[in-house]
């Protein structure tokens, strides 16, 4: 999707369409303002009689038939909320004014709205007007043939960009059905995407991981006829010796739950069980788009967790890359095992920092709701850095607690620890305390994004499937990172 600049005014554009908004208590933008001026007041006439509120990501579609150079006009809503909620704001208005664009094909489209947050606003647009529905003869969703903007300046439209491109790849690799994407076509889509790109990829099959006593990623893959696979990108910013943040993926590529077999309903999501692996990648693409001055490396732990003769049972115990034992109580609880290994690679490799990525537990939809990611560490002060990095990108989440307490949840009778906590009690902070085991001193940071990385339904200003949050958070956190 081409992106760029327009300096024509609001009357004279000549653009297919073009958005302008309205923000709290009704009150118009200039741009909206001079529409309505144009339009002989038609604006606020909707507002008066109540056929359109303004509210938030509402919108209504005007069709002058003269008084503008362009034959469309949306208006959408933006609330204009505290510095803090600029990112998320820009990116929900942009996103509902480019979805319902986006119901035909059209060449331009222009907007002109003063974002709070700029990029955010180009991200949502992008994100807006492009689909789940890859498999559709018939789309539901046409991508612009050019979105313009009116106002921004040339580094926050490359911004933009480059955040909408990562975001809406990252939302394409989830959004992929799972007979297309297993580990291995996982790692092939990744390094042709990325190809060109200063990365440098290395990749452990399934001999090398044996050999690197990856037991655990082995174990839970062994299931599948697809190999599992740790797939690693290295990006390098800044001097050799400067630290390196790593970013770890959980790069289930589907989750059948293994001998403890999922019920259908919630077995029909399990492809988004890669969304971890998805929002690392796509963060380390626009990492390297942007040659921020910095080193980061992402470890992907690539496994398809299914049935068969040789799958990993109940009650076996696995001798993690780490040394610890682990009984396990429920093949379902994959993803702690797969991360176990994974995270043990990437704190081998002397990172200073790590946060993961993690579809984890249904419990923390449970615990924070389907929009908000759940929130663990080991060191406060790399936490904090986080969440501020979640605020100023638009990306919902919030801590939760780490107390030494859980740890007697995971206990085992038979080996060091097992891969369950106690029933459904607590269920994402016993996973949390399960990969505190597997990262020593390393500041940790784990995200917990089982909810808001895919939505069973549409919003206003997305398309159901894969959101591909945290992807801006992860891109912020390289940005500012000094180690
Ligand atoms: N991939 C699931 C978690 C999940 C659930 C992600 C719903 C997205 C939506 C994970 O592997 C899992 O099955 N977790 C179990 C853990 C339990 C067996 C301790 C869960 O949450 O039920
Ligand atoms: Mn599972
Ligand atoms: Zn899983």
């Amino acid at each position: 999707m081409k992106v760029a600049a327009t300096s024509a005014s609001v009357v004279n554009c000549t653009a297919e369409a073009i958005v302008v908004a309205v923000l709290s208590d009704q009150q118009l933008t200039p741009a909206a303002e001079e529409v309505d001026i144009a339009l002989g007041g038609v604006i606020r006439r909707l507002l008066e009689s109540g056929e359109f509120s303004g509210a938030h990501a509402s919108t209504v579609t005007l069709y002058p038939t003269s008084g503008l150079a362009t034959k469309c006009v949306l208006v959408v809503g933006m609330e204009n909320g505290s510095p803090a909620e600029a990112a998320r704001l820009s990116r929900e208005a942009a996103g509902a004014a480019a979805k319902k664009l986006a119901a035909k094909q059209r060449g331009q489209v222009a907007f002109f709205v003063p974002f709070p947050s700029p990029v955010a606003g180009v991200c949502g647009a992008m994100v807006g007007c492009t689909g789940q529905d890859l498999y559709r003869a018939e789309k539901k969703l046409f991508p612009f043939g050019e979105l313009l903007f009116s106002g921004l300046t040339d580094q926050q439209l490359v911004e933009g960009q480059v955040l909408g491109q990562a975001v809406n790849w990252t939302r394409l690799l989830v959004n992929t059905p799972p007979a297309d994407m297993y580990p291995q076509s996982f790692v092939e889509q990744v390094q042709a995407t990325l190809s060109g790109l200063p990365i440098r990829s290395e990749v452990w099959d399934a001999t090398r991981l044996a050999s690197e006593n990856c037991q655990a990623i082995l174990a839970v893959g062994r299931g599948s006829v697809r190999e599992p696979q740790l797939l690693m990108l290295h990006y390098r910013g800044a001097a050799a010796n400067a630290p390196v943040l790593a970013l770890v993926g959980k790069g289930v590529t589907f989750d059948s739950g293994g001998l403890s077999l999922k019920p259908s309903e919630s077995m029909l999501d399990m492809k988004c069980d890669m969304a971890g692996a998805a929002t690392v990648v796509g963060a380390m693409q626009a990492i390297a788009r942007m040659q921020l001055p910095v080193n980061v490396s992402a470890y992907c732990g690539l496994v398809e967790n299914m049935v068969s003769g040789d799958s990993y049972k109940l009650g076996d115990v696995i001798r993690t890359r780490a040394g610890v034992s682990v009984e396990v109580h429920n093949t379902d609880a994959e993803g702690r095992l797969v991360l176990a290994d994974t995270m043990h690679v990437a704190c081998g490799h002397g990172v200073r920092h790590l946060i993961d990525l993690a579809t984890l537990t249904g419990a923390c939809m449970v615990a924070l709701g389907r929009q908000v990611s759940g929130v663990f560490t080991n060191q406060q002060a790399w936490c904090d850095t986080v969440l501020q990095a979640a605020t100023r990108a638009g990306d919902w989440a919030w801590q939760m607690p780490m107390y030494s307490l859980y740890n007697d949840l995971i206990s085992s009778s038979v080996a060091d620890i097992k891969n369950v906590g106690d029933g459904r009690w607590g269920g994402a902070i016993t996973a949390a305390k399960f990969l505190e085991r597997f990262v020593g001193d390393t500041p940790w940071v784990h995200v917990d994004i089982a909810g808001p990385s895919f939505a069973e339904r549409p919003w206003n200003w997305i398309d159901g499937g894969a959101s591909g949050c945290f992807v801006p958070t992860l891109i912020e956190l390289a940005r500012n990172y000094r180690g």
